[in-house]
């Protein structure tokens, strides 16, 4: 097939903002709202804070850009835009599509999870403000057997019946509207965490950095939430960049998503984590943490139960945003490899990571004394190979093959639309992405795994 009609064929966005909307979109999940308050939490507070921040001022703008440009100028998913520049590069393309696998098969499990609070908070299940009995309520639901697994294929399923339809002008639609909404309601919820009587001392444990806190593990697993959060080291963006048209402006684009998912992130921990301290409960309980506290929150509101249906409903739709991505970049690689039908791949794929999702889902229950990695369940585990190694690989790989092995003229024009945007930090991000990105992740890397 000819590259013209293969481009015509595979869809673009409806407009520049479409593109930053999808993009945050991706960005912006269950990784801001659900993950980065837990691993917060167990990571100390405000010394994995501080590191986080570092991380994404250094790399995540960077790589932001470097995914991005690389995608526009291939017009093709994360592994034929290696590959179209340089032969040998297809598996670096490889490895994100089977991280983005591995994302979506327990990322859904907890989207299953959210779907399951929707339908609590709708009905008044989740009318309780006794945080005890809301631990319980989350732990006998996620360790049942049948109900988490049947979640789960509900979350695919929607998933799913996205991705189905292709680059669809209703998700950017959508997105103008739920994007936005999250943010409100996120600043609400956040004052309303704060305020609580006791919450000052979350506040502090959230801004204020324990030093003593930050060995190797919390620096590998900040750089894993970076990579998570913003949707980086698998190809995500370069398949979304593919989309793009050639007017775009990409530094703006690669500042501002990092930008409104850090924000988003920061929130989300002061919505929660001071919570936590208010309602005496301990900051390094796990992925059960926003779960547990935010009914609790919503208790102390006027209009709780509206606001917790609207706050899982948005979750829901910034969890959906952001699978679909994930999704995208398995079942474009397929389509645009073997020419199958969209259809059938997307089927197909899906079917799949729902079964290898079950395990996670199990591991949450019936197989929670089954260890696989050190002390880590099958969840963990998928999240540990992910984000920890996977994208923080993927993400290094980037940085050299944009740094070393793409003509530095290619790239140049690309990022600055041949000549026609100036991008004054040109040199700052060459240098960035050339030299102290990939040199950074393999530091971390090498020092965590020792
Ligand atoms: N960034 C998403 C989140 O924070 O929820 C998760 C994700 C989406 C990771 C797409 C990676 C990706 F390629």
């Amino acid at each position: 097939m000819s590259k013209v009609i293969e481009n015509k064929e595979r869809g673009q966005w409806g407009s520049k903002l479409g593109f930053i909307l999808a993009a945050a979109g991706s960005a912006v999940g269950l990784g801001n709202l659900w993950k980065f308050p837990y691993k917060a939490g167990t990571n100390g507070g405000g010394a994995f804070v501080l590191v986080y921040v570092i991380i994404v001022l250094l790399l995540g703008f960077s790589l932001m850009i470097a995914e991005i440009a690389l995608g526009r100028n291939t017009q093709l998913n994360a592994i034929g835009a290696y590959s179209k520049i340089n032969k040998k590069w297809g598996w670096v393309g490889a490895l994100g599509v089977l991280a983005a696998f591995l994302i979506l098969s327990f990322y859904s499990v907890v989207g299953g999870w959210v779907i399951n609070y929707l339908v609590k908070s709708a009905t008044g299940a989740l009318k309780i403000s006794d945080a005890n009995v809301l631990k319980e309520v989350f732990g006998g639901f996620v360790s049942s057997t049948t109900m988490p697994i049947i979640y789960h294929g509900i979350f695919m399923l929607i998933t799913l019946a996205i991705v189905f339809v292709g680059i669809d002008k209703g998700i950017e639609k959508a997105s103008k509207i739920m994007m936005p909404s999250l943010f409100v309601i996120i600043i609400i919820l956040a004052i309303r965490s704060v305020t609580l009587p006791g919450a000052m001392e979350g506040v502090k444990y959230f801004i204020i950095p324990d030093f003593s806190k930050i060995n190797m593990s919390v620096v590998l697993d900040a750089l894993g939430q970076v990579f998570f959060s913003l949707s980086l080291g698998m190809g995500c963006m370069i398949t979304y960049g593919s989309y793009l048209g050639k007017d775009t402006n990409i530094p703006k684009s690669g500042i501002i998503i990092p930008l409104i998912d850090t924000a988003i992130a920061l929130l989300a921990g002061f919505a929660i984590l001071p919570a936590v301290f208010a309602f005496g409960f301990k900051p390094d309980q796990g992925p059960g943490l926003m779960f547990v506290t935010l009914p609790a929150v919503f208790s102390k509101m006027p209009l709780g139960t509206v606001f917790a249906v609207l706050f899982f409903i948005l979750v829901l739709f910034a969890a959906l945003t952001s699978s679909i991505s994930l999704l995208e970049v398995v079942v474009a690689y397929i389509v645009d490899k073997w020419n199958f039908s969209r259809q059938r791949t997307s089927i197909a794929i899906a079917i799949i990571i729902f079964l290898v999702g079950i395990p996670a889902s199990l591991s949450q229950g019936v197989w929670s004394n089954i260890h696989l990695l050190g002390n880590r369940g099958f969840f963990d585990t998928y999240d540990f190979i992910a984000s920890n190694i996977l994208l923080p690989l993927g993400g290094f790989l980037l940085c050299i093959f944009v740094g070393w092995i793409w003509k530095k003229q290619q790239c140049e024009d690309e990022i600055t639309n041949g000549g026609e945007i100036k991008f004054r930090l040109k040199k700052v991000w060459f240098f960035l992405i050339k030299y102290i990105c990939p040199v950074a992740i393999l530091i971390v890397f090498l020092r965590s795994i020792k």
